[in-house]
């Protein structure tokens, strides 16, 4: 097995290149007038769809400082996936098994009207339509590892706000252990929600346990490049939480439920031998069908580009996170 780092966290012309047309294109709608002065929130995606950027230059640069903070380290901007990438590689069960099946399919997904509910063991549950999800909080961007189990990685610019604001606003009570998620149900616009040889059942589920929810790096994303999210993505809002095996990062989320007992999961239901509730990225532990030791880092370059790097414990976010697991066994509570 290769397992390398240092050479492949340097650049890449290419590279190089996707950061400046990222940053060419803020100019550029800077010009064209897009980028409203002060409010990150002046363009909701209803009136400005698909051309949505959410940030002044000045507060992009702030954000920058800020993502930088959570970049994993030794990374800077210059080694995001492409855009293209990252919105054309996807698992989204929902629109198709395969990588490129959800591009394919989701074009025509309807995420306007929206409604995302909070409850369950609140004392304030609320519910936000498609607008309010990119009002109710503070924007911000930060830049992710995303791991995937399948031993693929990429690096992204996500725009979103934290889970913990969404949670705090609904008032837990000291009965809430656990946070639920759950994806939309719609066979009608998610064609494999009703196909017969399916072995997925749907919706797709997920769950954190309240520490891990309320952890500064659990994010809810509404975009990412400074748009908002394509439909294969997760739009209208998705979970990421960059420390855990992509699985977790549910998409195109309608319920977030804060729940007593531990709640059932789309993976560990499937195959409770291969993946855990908690699957933490882990080099350490591997999948019972292969290693996790190391991952293919997508880049621009293509099937033979020498991109394949370490994997990281926790995905390299150790310092915020490994004390919420002190006292657990990793091995067992994979
Ligand atoms: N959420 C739903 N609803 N359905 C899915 O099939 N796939 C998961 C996760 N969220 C999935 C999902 C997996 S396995 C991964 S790796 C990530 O989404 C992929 O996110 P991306 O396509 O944005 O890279």
């Amino acid at each position: 097995m290769l397992i390398n780092t240092k050479k492949n966290h340097r650049l890449s012309e290419q590279q190089v290149t996707d950061e400046s047309v990222y940053h060419g294109r803020r100019e550029l709608l800077k010009k064209l007038g897009y980028l409203g002065a002060g409010s990150l929130l002046a363009q909701s995606a209803s009136t400005n769809a698909g051309a949505l950027d959410f940030f002044s230059s000045k507060e992009a640069e702030v954000f920058q400082r800020q993502a930088l903070k959570f970049a994993p380290a030794g990374e800077s901007l210059q080694i995001l996936t492409p855009e293209a990438k990252i919105s054309s590689h996807n698992n989204f069960y929902e629109f198709g098994m395969g990588k490129s099946d959800p591009v394919e399919n989701a074009q025509g997904f309807k995420v306007n009207p929206w409604q995302l509910s909070i409850s369950g063991e609140v004392d304030k549950p609320y519910t936000l339509g498609y607008d309010d999800l990119f009002k109710h909080f503070p924007l911000e961007e930060r830049i992710y590892r995303l791991r995937c189990v399948e031993a693929w990685s990429m690096v992204i610019p996500w725009v979103g706000f934290g889970l913990a604001e969404l949670i705090k606003k609904a008032a837990p009570n000291s009965r809430a252990k656990y946070v639920a998620f759950e994806t939309l149900y719609d066979p009608e616009q998610m064609p494999e929600q009703k196909s017969r040889f399916g072995s997925v059942e749907y919706p797709y589920v997920e769950g954190l346990r309240i520490d891990e929810a309320m952890n500064p790096l659990t994010f809810m994303s509404v975009g990412l490049y400074g748009k908002t999210l394509p439909a294969q993505n997760g739009a209208p809002i998705r979970l990421v939480v960059p420390w855990k095996y992509g699985f977790k990062s549910i998409k195109s989320i309608v319920g977030i439920k804060l729940v007593e007992d531990k709640p059932p999961t789309t993976w560990n239901i499937l195959a409770d031998r291969e993946y855990g509730f908690y699957a933490n990225v882990n080099p350490a532990v591997d999948h019972p069908r292969w290693s996790q030791a190391s991952e293919r880092r997508i880049t621009t370059g293509g099937l033979f580009a020498r991109n394949r790097i370490a994997t990281l414990p926790f995905n390299g976010y150790g310092e915020e996170v490994a004390h919420l697991y002190k006292n657990m066994d990793l091995r067992k509570n994979y």
